[in-house]
């Protein structure tokens, strides 16, 4: 039995974030559509219910019968998710006088209740919401507020439903996972048994059973998801699992050859394949950011779909897919938050089964099976690079040329970041090439040649990113190497933009 935590979303920014907590706290969560609630789940153990962009009286705001869930699992109510309930059961919400916004403490709360076990005084929670809960329903009683908020948390009385006013999930809630964790492992019984290990073992058994001895073809990018998917496709059927690995031509500098050296040690069977001369080719002349997408989208899908054809035998198409890509398109909202950047579709036709062994893993849990698949560190904290690379990265057409100036600039960067100890500490970094000359001088020369622009950020999601505050000695070294070493530059330049409203690369 896999006991899991039912997170239902009613829309929520930090929907995903309630999952990736639950889930620290070594328990199995899914997030489900606020109105997908599974009936007749022996493994469910409890029910969280989101925030929402939504007041609970807006005549679209999402709604649930709480039949399904009350008095059946112990339920708790965050923010929308806990006025939602007050609202339906008899309580009232109403506009707050001004919004409710950021840090407070609590005034008060219950030292009794076992939603704050070991809670201390004035603890510092996160508040975000526009209404609140003005008086609660018959039976229910407050258990903690805040000098603006007078019923911050509740319970209803002899009953496992709880309702928070707060945000546990963000890190501005200080003691925001112990509440979750009171929640998770003390009221709903959580064993505590989902590890990295666990879910290798019961994975790679799961494989197993799925593809018994048919065989399996992969896509390799040289990113974490992928790479991690292949190892654990390995362990569960060994060779029937062929892996394919496209350059484009526009990958960093070297990586290609030492990508494959590191699959080939990893005992994978993969076919790399050199395909850079038609993407070239296809590239020619074209400067439009999507228009870039669109042809390095269509060369990958037929470069990989002639390599995959000829294993005749194939019934399996693995993916990398993690669950935040799959709960951004199933956003219940309708609103897109983040556009999927994934290269194009594989042709139908191709008549392959779909197998994505990491569905279910936040991007820090991939990293935490990969390491438990012993796989080495650089793979697993390799930055995020973008499917068309170097490509939308050099803003204009694309030329060899211009490739290797800038795969020589960004090896320079990112070698600088490992060297100083700074790798880690970016979320992703890299150098953009500019359609721009300026004028400088080198010895008694008159030079006229490219600037770059040097990009590195700070994130968690890549939905949101902060411009990196690297120290200056560093970016000093840099700029001097790239001008000094990188033949057709003499200009460096440093991205101080945050997402949003800029984006993380260029195009
Ligand atoms: P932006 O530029 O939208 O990027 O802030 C967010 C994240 O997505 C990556 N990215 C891409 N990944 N194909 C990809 O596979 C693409 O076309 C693409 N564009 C952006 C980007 O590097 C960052 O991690």
């Amino acid at each position: 039995m896999q006991q899991k935590i039912i997170i239902l979303d009613f829309g929520s920014q930090t929907t995903q974030l309630i999952g990736r907590r639950v889930r620290e706290l070594d328990t199995f969560c899914e997030i489900l559509p606020y109105n997908k609630f599974p009936k007749d789940d022996p493994d469910v153990i409890g029910v969280i219910l989101s925030g929402s962009p939504f007041s609970v009286y807006d005549h679209e705001a999402f709604k649930i019968d709480l039949a399904g869930i009350r008095g059946k699992y112990p339920v708790l109510g965050i923010c929308y998710g806990a006025q939602y309930m007050s609202y339906v059961l008899g309580g009232a919400v109403e506009p707050a006088g001004t919004r409710e916004y950021g840090r407070a403490n609590l005034a008060w709360f219950d030292q009794e209740n076992p939603l704050f076990k070991g809670f201390e005084d004035h603890s510092q929670v996160w508040m975000s919401h526009g209404d609140t809960i003005t008086r609660l329903p018959e039976g229910f009683k407050a258990i903690a507020s805040t000098d603006k908020v007078q019923n911050a948390a509740y319970q209803a009385e002899g009953e496992k439903l709880w309702g928070v006013q707060f945000h546990p999930e963000v890190f501005h809630s200080v003691q925001g996972t112990l509440l979750l964790k009171n929640f998770v492992v003390d009221i709903c019984g959580s064993c505590q048994n989902w590890s990295a290990a666990s879910f290798v073992d019961s994975t790679v058994a799961e494989l197993k059973a799925q593809l018994g001895d048919d065989r399996v073809i992969l896509g390799l990018s040289g990113g974490v998801d992928s790479s991690v998917a292949a190892v654990l496709l390995n362990k569960a059927v060994g060779d029937r699992l062929t892996c394919i690995f496209v350059d484009h031509g526009m990958l960093r500098k070297n990586e290609f050859k030492n990508v494959l050296h590191d699959y080939e040690c990893l005992g994978l069977n993969v076919i790399g394949v050199d395909a850079s001369e038609k993407f070239f080719k296809d590239l020619e002349g074209v400067t439009d950011p999507e228009q870039k997408r669109k042809i390095i989208g269509r060369d990958f899908v037929e470069v990989f779909d002639a390599e995959a054809r000829k294993i005749t035998d194939a019934k399996w198409l693995a993916q990398g897919t993690i669950y935040p890509d799959r709960i951004e398109s199933l956003n219940i909202t309708g609103k897109t938050i983040k556009s999927h950047h994934n290269v194009g579709g594989l042709p139908e036709e191709m008549n392959l089964q779909l197998c994505e062994p990491l569905k279910w893993l936040f991007k820090d849990e991939v990293r935490r099976v990969g390491r438990q698949l012993g796989m080495p560190e650089h793979l697993i904290t390799r930055h995020p690079f973008p499917g068309p690379g170097l490509a939308v990265r050099i803003l204009g057409d694309i030329t060899r040329e211009k490739v290797r100036v800038l795969q020589d600039a960004d090896d320079i960067f990112i070698q600088g970041l490992r060297d100083w100890g700074l790798y880690d500490q970016v979320w992703q970094a890299g150098v953009i090439l500019l359609p721009v000359k300026s004028v400088g001088v080198m010895g008694d020369e008159r030079t006229y040649e490219r600037a770059v622009a040097l990009r590195a950020v700070t994130s968690t999601d890549a939905m949101t990113a902060d411009w990196a505050h690297l120290p200056y000695d560093f970016m000093a070294k840099v700029s001097n190497d790239i001008i000094n070493k990188v033949k057709g530059v003499n200009r460096v330049c440093y991205d101080i933009s945050s997402k949003p409203p800029s984006t993380i690369e260029w195009e």
